[in-house]
């Protein structure tokens, strides 16, 4: 059973190419400052260090700094800045208490000063007060898509890929920073540029950044003012492909009817890695194959499913894609498909494809013991486990519940921008299926299986009506084929004349 009929499949494809990601559509549901906002000075960062990772197909940032309460009177909220063009690129911010990681994620919410405004907030709530001159150890975390630049832009197709990215040696901050250090870790050694700061800048009046293998640090820097910034780009070694979907639909089907649960994904995927300097060549390319030589090139996607996952299909705008492999899982180990696409996707070069899948509804759904409650238990994100990792410009998860499932509820960690519940209508639905929409936008892999719950009300009586309904229609047909076989053709020449 797969999730749509054939007519929305092809109907699908076709726009493949137009959908695009709206960049003109707001990104985050935000609240908005006066222009005139700063954010109040009540607390200063006692001592930052900033480490961002370089080992992925984006760069990942962690700060950990003890902050301080300098007001007479307790403060839960502490705000952290960005450029609004940087702001549209960070993704899957988490901040958490650094001595007490298993309690969970603090509330994050965006707040912008106001359009024309080129600075916005991420506004961080302690969940408990920090008292006067206290200190509070937190660590936050992110992301920062699409903003890896290939230099040079265009490569051999069997060259190295080296990768310029451009920040602050500075981390953000919206209060006085008293000593910070960022530390920047490569995927190896190989950077052949970085920009090198006056070693008067730092405490130590040391080389700065200081060099231990793939790792380099800038500063120590004391007493750091709120906002400042100090512009560093450091080139180095990065020969994978920089995966990118700017959009990823995901549908999961829920039939009781059938016992079935289906997964579809449609991806719209762009390599945002180095383009070719020549035309392609094959010869090349397969001569060098055997070795499995390092390239920048997206030669494959690696989906790890479900134990139970059967029945998979990959499709592309051409149609069946056979280079792919499928190995079941078995008891608790994982399924595993492997697809290829038709041509190794170099930079620039875009690929859009759909998967799906089959499973049983008993391993995800849990029916509570009192009443017509059900829980539903999906992963919000499967998707592909690539070593360099994949990242996600939007993503639409729908839910498609059984007709007659109200009362829908859901809870996940994965910061949602927008929700809602609909009606989707589809062969032989009277009523249409109560179908849970969610949208997060700025996802990484590291997201994957992520949990979403989605609890919903089903009364027994609604299961009787897929079956009342095809039974109805079956009767309709008989009695429909039966009025036109007594009918005289007459009619139809009747029609013609
Ligand atoms: C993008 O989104 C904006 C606001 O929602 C809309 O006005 C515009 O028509 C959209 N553009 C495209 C190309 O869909
Ligand atoms: C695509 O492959 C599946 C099995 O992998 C097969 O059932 C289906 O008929 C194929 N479709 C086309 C259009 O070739
Ligand atoms: C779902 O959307 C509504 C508004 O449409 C919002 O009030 C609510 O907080 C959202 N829920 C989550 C979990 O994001």
């Amino acid at each position: 059973m797969r999730p749509f009929p054939l007519v929305s499949c092809i109907a699908a494809l076709s726009s493949f190419a137009c959908a695009e990601l709206n960049l003109s559509e707001p990104l985050l549901s935000k609240q908005v400052l006066p222009r005139t906002f700063t954010p109040p000075q009540v607390f200063k960062n006692a001592n930052l260090v900033r480490t961002m990772s370089l080992d992925k197909a984006y760069p990942r940032e962690t700060i950990n700094v003890i902050i301080e309460n300098i007001d007479s009177k307790p403060q839960s909220e502490y705000y952290l800045p960005f450029d609004s063009s940087l702001l549209s690129k960070v993704g899957g911010l988490e901040v958490r208490d650094k001595k007490a990681v298993d309690k969970g994620t603090f509330k994050v919410e965006v707040v912008g000063i106001d359009a024309q405004s080129s600075t916005e907030f991420y506004l961080i709530h302690l969940p408990e007060p920090l008292a006067p001159a206290a200190q509070q150890t937190i660590s936050i975390s992110y992301a920062v898509l699409s903003s890896l630049k290939p230099v040079p832009t265009q490569l051999g197709q069997s060259d190295k890929q080296y990768l310029q990215y451009t920040f602050s040696a500075y981390a953000p901050s919206a209060y006085l920073t008293e000593k910070q250090r960022t530390k920047v870790k490569f995927p190896n050694s190989d950077v052949p540029d970085y920009t090198t700061l006056p070693a008067d800048l730092n405490d130590e009046n040391k080389a700065d950044p200081q060099k231990q293998g793939s790792s380099f640090t800038y500063g120590l820097y004391n007493n750091v003012p709120a906002g400042a910034q100090q512009p560093v780009s450091v080139r180095y070694e990065f020969t994978k492909p920089l995966t990118h979907a700017t959009l990823l639909e995901r549908d999961i089907e829920v039939s009781h009817w059938g016992g079935n649960l289906a997964a579809e994904e449609r991806y719209w995927l762009v390599n945002q890695g180095a383009g070719l300097k020549n035309h392609f060549s094959r010869v090349e390319w397969q001569k060098q194959s055997y070795l499995n030589p390092p390239t920048f090139a997206l030669k494959g996607l690696n989906l790890p499913l479900a134990p139970g996952a059967v029945d998979p299909y990959f499709t592309d705008d051409i149609g069946n894609v056979s280079t792919s492999k499928f190995r079941p899982g078995s008891g608790k180990k994982e399924a595993f498909l492997e697809l290829k696409p038709r041509y190794p996707v170099f930079g620039t070069w875009k690929y859009s494809f759909r998967v799906g899948w089959n499973a049983h509804l008993s391993s995800y759904l849990r029916k509570l013991s009192t009443g017509e409650t059900y829980i539903l238990k999906v992963p919000f994100l499967e998707g592909p486990r690539q070593i360099e990792g994949i990242s996600y410009a939007r993503v639409n998860l729908r839910v498609i519940l059984p007709e007659g499932a109200k009362n829908v509820r859901f809870s996940t960690t994965v910061p949602i921008v927008d929700n809602s519940t609909s009606l989707h209508k589809t062969f032989m639905d009277t009523l249409g299926r109560t179908t849970l929409s969610l949208t997060a936008i700025n996802l990484v892999d590291e997201f994957r299986d992520r949990e979403l719950l989605v609890t919903y009300d089903y009364p027994w009586t609604a299961g009787y009506r897929k079956p009342v309904v095809i039974t109805l229609g079956i009767f309709a047909l008989f009695a429909v084929t039966w009025v036109l076989g007594s009918i005289d053709t007459s009619i139809g020449k009747k029609k013609v004349a």
